[in-house]
């Protein structure tokens, strides 16, 4: 039977990268013997200026009869002065909520064959290896918003339901690691984060009484990502202080182009993404890191498709092309050779 992956190409750099990561899956699918179709699908400001709306039905409908979602990016200065239920990041919260994937994964673990790649001191790195668990459905990116003239309205908005099932996403993903969970909120400020608290202390010892629970305010959290690493295994958080924390903590691997994500819900279907957005600045001429959108493709396989040989084969033919020594200008160090995206992709359908 067919499987079928949605591509959601997007804007800037998103066509690029999906298009490397399309080569990867056609690799694995030929490897492995398995039929893949991967119809393309509009959204953001492609969708937009195409079909003057950046999450177009046919796009959701699109979405929901495939096994998962793999997703470009999407944005740029093109649609900066369009009106916010129209701009093409409306596009991809109105997909993400129409798939119910409340749980974003970001997995933050430096390469160690790209050493020296992050700004932070080396010996800070040593055993970084960290899952950060994004509430991606609710709070402040889809309460009601208003606006005047002189004066703007954000309300933020939690349920007992939605800090629970994220929370028990993250319970699971800590006891089959280190079995340590921080959660993060702003409990001295906010009502929605006193709430989460609450509702953590509760939850975590009654379901996972065996998983280490840590609560830090966002602040400090934001400073201890840097000044102690490697303490992490599990952080769980509200969406936008995911947002924020998740661009920070990236640059421990050293750089946004070698980080993925996947979006989950209760169910299998998934939205797969790199965590770094359009780069507008370079789009469109093959110097953007493909790696974050083919390890996105990796974790689809894993948790949507349940497919864990094949997700580690893609792992594993990233691994071997940065063993020998292709890298892209993100990535590269001082001297080194850098290629573009394309020849990137090539090399590591070809290592599969
Ligand atoms: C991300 C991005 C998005 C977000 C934008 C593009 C809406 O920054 O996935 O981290 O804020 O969720
Ligand atoms: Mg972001």
């Amino acid at each position: 039977m067919k499987t079928t992956i949605a591509i959601l190409p997007g804007d800037g750099i998103g066509n690029e990268v999906t298009r490397e990561a399309v080569k990867a899956l056609a690799a694995i699918a030929q490897k492995f013997g398995h039929e893949f179709n991967l119809p393309e699908g509009l959204i953001g400001g492609a969708a937009l200026d195409a079909e003057g709306n950046p999450f177009p039905d046919s796009t959701a409908a699109l979405c929901k009869d495939s096994s998962a979602v793999l997703l470009g990016a999407v944005g740029g200065p093109t649609w900066d002065k369009v009106p916010t239920e129209n701009r093409p990041e409306r596009g991809l919260l109105q997909l993400r909520a129409a798939l119910n994937v409340f749980a974003n994964l970001r997995p933050v673990a430096p390469h160690p064959i790209l050493a020296g790649a992050s700004p932070i001191r080396q010996d800070l790195l040593e055993g970084v290896d960290m899952m950060v668990v994004r509430e991606l459905t609710g709070g402040i990116y889809f309460g009601k918003k208003e606006r005047s003239a002189d004066s703007a309205t954000d309300v933020c908005t939690y349920t007992r339901t939605e800090i629970e099932r994220v929370l028990r996403i993250a319970g699971k993903l800590a006891t089959g690691r280190r079995g340590k969970v921080t959660s993060v909120d702003k409990s001295n400020v906010l009502e929605t984060s006193r709430l989460w608290r609450e509702v953590t202390t509760e939850l975590m010892p009654k379901e996972f009484p065996n998983i280490e629970v840590e609560h830090l305010l966002v602040d400090a959290a934001a400073m201890h990502l840097l000044s102690r690493p490697a303490d992490f295994d599990v952080i769980v958080t509200e969406n936008m202080f995911g947002d924020i924390l998740t661009d920070e903590a990236s640059m421990l691997a050293g750089s946004m182009g070698m980080l993925p994500s996947a979006s989950l819900n209760e169910g299998t279907i998934g939205l797969y993404e790199p965590i770094h957005g359009s780069a507008p600045d370079i789009a469109h001429q093959d110097k953007a890191n493909p790696c974050a959108t083919i390890l996105s493709a990796a974790m689809l396989l894993r948790h949507s498709l349940k497919l864990e040989e094949e997700a580690i084969a893609i792992e594993n033919a990233i691994t071997q092309v940065l063993m020998d020594g292709l890298r892209t200008g993100d990535i590269a160090k001082e001297n080194e050779a850098v290629i573009g995206t394309t020849a990137m992709g090539d090399a590591i359908a070809a290592a599969i």
